[in-house]
């Protein structure tokens, strides 16, 4: 019998101009897409496509829009960016965070996005790619609880990358320095990575 098609996102958690994030994501599909099963589809999904309200807003809150099992129906937020933010995130099963450290927590963009959904995140599985100075772990952990929050489903794995070369070039021009991916991957972060990934891969074909 042929696998069941799954869809993971991989999301680009910054929107500063300039900002890293691209960089770092290309770099992280770059390692999971070789090992892919042919029935997984991945998709870069960038939040600042996506611009959204400072806050969810209206009576009924994003746990209350729906009951489990029932999809969120077109249109449910009443707000054109809302519910197309809606609809690109209820496409998937999985998730791969690719977020920054902003004041020892995700960036508050990330967080808003996460906010404005509740049944789109609901029990799916997550990896956590965080990067930083000293490799984002802070914000990791911010995400995780927020994760727990939503209800999301489990963390197949959670990956830091300090930015330990060419940290102005990120910063001042969203740049990656170009020995960067070498010396992550020379400290196991890249196969760290994939054994992540390959962890989301089996939780979502139901055989964790
Ligand atoms: C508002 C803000 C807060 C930051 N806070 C942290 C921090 O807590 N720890 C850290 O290692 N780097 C911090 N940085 C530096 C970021 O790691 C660095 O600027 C990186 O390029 C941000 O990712 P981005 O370019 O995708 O936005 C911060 C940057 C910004 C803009």
């Amino acid at each position: 019998m042929a696998a069941k098609a799954i869809k993971i996102a991989v999301i680009i958690s910054s929107t500063r101009k300039p900002r890293v994030g691209p960089s770092i994501t290309k770099w992280v599909t770059s390692i999971i897409a070789p090992s892919a099963p042919s029935h997984a589809a991945i998709e870069t999904v960038d939040i600042a496509d996506y611009p959204l309200p400072l806050s969810p807003s209206g009576p009924v809150i994003p746990a209350k829009i729906t009951t489990p099992g029932v999809p969120v129906p077109k249109g449910a937020y009443g707000d054109a960016q809302v519910d197309a933010w809606s609809e690109k995130i209820a496409e998937f099963n999985g998730f791969i965070f690719v977020t920054p450290q902003y004041n020892w927590s995700i960036p508050a963009v990330l967080k808003v996005s996460l906010d404005h959904l509740f049944f789109e995140w609901l029990g799916k599985p997550v990896v956590i790619v965080s990067y930083g100075g000293r490799g984002g772990g802070k914000a990791a952990a911010a995400l995780k609880e927020i994760w727990a929050g939503v209800r999301g489903g489990e963390v197949a794995g959670a990956v830091e990358l300090p930015i330990t070369l060419g940290m102005d070039l990120a910063q001042s021009k969203g740049e990656l320095h170009e020995g960067q991916a070498a010396a992550w991957e020379k400290d196991g972060k890249a196969k760290g990575i994939e054994e992540a990934f390959t962890r989301l891969v089996t939780v979502l074909e139901g055989k964790a």
